[in-house]
């Protein structure tokens, strides 16, 4: 069956992924996370002490770039996909706070944003694939055939973010997930280097009062649409 690219983009924490991911398994696409791309890259950096909350050592990011290899297992039945850097499962360190909390000054490198959209690419050239972001639309596929952007007010994010960290038995209050999520909602659409900005094209879906399976069905119908 002809195959499309769906690009997926829009803030923090609006259930990107989660669609992604329902919609990679019912279609038999592949899912590509690349936030966790970034994620995965800004770990790298941590473990090298280049970045943490006080400095960030953007040259010596820049300069190590090439010791840093990113792949994915991906899982059909699933539909999940394990991110892994240099080798090693990385899947659970990169979604903790710290983590979030460094992501969006290393996403701002544009030297970074080069490697992985090459990377992006790569995965996506032979379609059929689902990738959601922050420059999927307006970047990396520019002529995806379905673009959607994801809003959601940032109290639903957060407490959503808050539920998931949580669940998973991280030690985290409200508020300093609130304050995360604000502040790379900030960082993310004012950087110079390919800001989060809705593409012309993209369909808008604000999600804030739509149950999970409303929303798939929502986006599954703008899917038979296109095809
Ligand atoms: O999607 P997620 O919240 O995991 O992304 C983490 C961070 O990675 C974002 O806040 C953003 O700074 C960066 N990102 C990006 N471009 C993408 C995907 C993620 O800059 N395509």
């Amino acid at each position: 069956m002809h195959k499309i690219t769906i690009a997926i983009d829009g803030f923090s924490s609006t259930g990107k992924s989660t669609v992604a991911r329902q919609l990679a398994k019912h279609l038999g696409y592949i899912y590509v996370d690349s936030g966790a791309m970034y994620r995965a890259v800004t770990l790298y950096a941590m473990n090298q002490q280049f970045i943490d909350d006080n400095q960030f050592d953007v040259n010596a990011l820049v300069t190590n770039l090439h010791h840093v290899t990113i792949h994915f297992e991906f899982n059909r039945e699933t539909g999940n996909a394990d991110v892994y850097l240099n080798g090693k499962n990385v899947e659970k360190q990169i979604r903790t706070l710290e983590v979030s909390n460094c992501v969006s000054r290393v996403a701002a490198v544009p030297e970074v944003r080069y490697q992985l959209v090459k990377q992006q690419q790569q995965m996506g050239k032979e379609k059929g694939v689902v990738m959601d972001g922050r420059d999927i639309g307006t970047v990396v596929f520019p002529h995806a055939e379905l673009k959607i952007f994801m809003t959601a007010s940032a109290e639903t994010r957060a407490q959503r973010r808050y539920d998931e960290l949580i669940n998973r038995g991280d030690k985290v209050n409200f508020n300093e997930v609130l304050h995360n999520i604000q502040e790379r909602d900030y960082i993310d659409s004012h950087r110079a280097d390919s800001p989060l900005v809705k593409a012309e094209d993209a369909i808008e879906i604000d999600n804030s009062n739509l149950t999970l399976d409303q929303q798939f069905q929502k986006v599954l119908n703008l899917v038979t649409m296109t095809l």
